[in-house]
C-alpha cells in the first residue's frame, strides 16, 4: 500500500487496542510519533534502501496463475533464502515483540513494532501476494483513467486516492471514518472470524496471504492485460475489495498486538 493505505490500517488498529497493548505501543513508539502509530506506518518503505535486506520482506511471489500460496513453497527471496518474505517477516517481528518486558531483550523493539505494523498491512494488499513473472503487477503497464501507471500501483494507491477525491474531500480521514463505521455495522458479525487465529497462534500470516492471492486472481488481475485502460467499471467493482482488505488489515494488526502484549 501507499501512505494512505498504511495510515488507514494503523489508525483502525490503534483505535482497537486493549489498555495494556495501547500502553506498550506508546512506550515503543519514537518520540517523533507523538503517540500516533499511523504517523510511522510507512517508515518501513522509507528504509527499504538504507536496509537493503528488508526490501524482500514486503511481499510474496507465488507461481504464475496457480492462485494459491504455501509457506514452504513460496516464502523465500529471489535467491531462494527461506523465510525471507512478508509472512516470514510477520512471524519474526511477532516473536521479537513477545520478548517485550523481559529483562534485556536483544532486539530493537521500536523497529520491530514499525515493521510488524507495516507488514501486516502489506500482506493484505492482494498484489503483494502476486505472481512471480510480473512481480505482483509491477511490470504490467496500465492506464488509470488517462494516467500511465502499473497495475501494482493502482492497488497500492490509485483506487484509494480516487475514492478520497470523489467522496471524502481528498483526505484519508473520511475514508477511515467510513471503514470504521462498516466494521461496527455491516461487517460486525464477521470481525470475530477475522481476528481468530487457528491453533492459538499469535498471528496468522498464512491465512492473510492465501486470501490475498485469491483476491489478486479474482479481482486485481481479472480482465487486465498489458496497456489496459482502467476506469469507472474497474474502480467501482474493486473499491469494495480494497476497503475490505484495509479493514481486515486494521482489525488483524490490533488483534495481533493485543495478543502479543496480553
Ligand atoms: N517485487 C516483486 N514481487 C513483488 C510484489 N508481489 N509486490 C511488491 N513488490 C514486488
Ligand atoms: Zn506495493
Ligand atoms: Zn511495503
Amino acid at each position: 500500500w501507499g501512505i494512505d493505505g498504511h495510515l488507514t490500517i494503523c489508525r483502525i488498529a490503534q483505535s482497537r487496542l486493549s489498555e495494556t497493548a495501547a500502553t506498550a505501543v506508546k512506550n515503543l513508539l519514537p518520540a517523533s510519533a507523538e503517540g500516533d502509530l499511523g504517523s510511522k506506518c510507512s517508515w518501513a518503505d522509507n528504509v527499504k534502501f538504507r536496509y537493503r535486506w528488508s526490501s524482500a520482506l514486503h511481499y510474496i511471489d507465488t507461481p504464475d496463475n496457480l492462485c494459491t500460496y504455501q509457506y514452504t513453497r513460496d516464502c523465500k527471496d529471489e535467491n531462494g533464502v527461506k523465510d525471507r518474505c512478508v509472512a516470514g517477516a510477520i512471524n519474526n517481528y511477532t516473536s521479537q515483540l513477545l520478548t517485550y518486558g523481559s529483562a534485556a531483550s536483544q532486539y530493537n523493539l521500536t523497529q520491530a513494532l514499525l515493521f510488524l505494523s507495516h507488514f501486516i498491512g502489506d500482506i493484505h494488499q492482494p498484489l503483494h501476494v502476486g505472481f512471480t513473472s510480473d512481480k505482483g503487477g509491477n511490470t504490467i503497464d496500465v492506464k488509470w483513467y488517462t494516467t500511465k501507471t502499473v497495475l501494482h500501483h493502482t492497488w497500492d494507491s490509485n483506487i484509494i486516492e480516487t475514492s478520497e477525491e470523489r467522496s471524502y474531500d481528498s483526505s484519508p480521514d473520511g475514508l477511515i471514518d467510513a471503514i470504521q463505521k462498516n466494521i461496527t455495522a455491516e461487517w460486525a458479525d464477521q470481525v470475530p472470524m477475522w481476528e481468530k487465529c487457528s491453533r492459538n497462534l499469535t498471528t496468522c500470516p498464512d491465512i492473510y496471504a492465501s486470501e490475498s492471492i485469491k483476491a489478486a486472481c479474482d479481482w486485481s488481475y481479472k480482465g487486465v492485460s498489458e496497456n489496459s485502460v482502467l476506469g469507472d467499471d474497474y474502480f467501482q467493482s474493486r473499491l469494495p475489495i480494497v476497503t475490505l482488505r484495509l479493514a481486515q488489515g486494521g482489525v488483524r494488526l490490533a488483534a495481533t498486538l493485543n495478543r502479543i502484549f496480553g
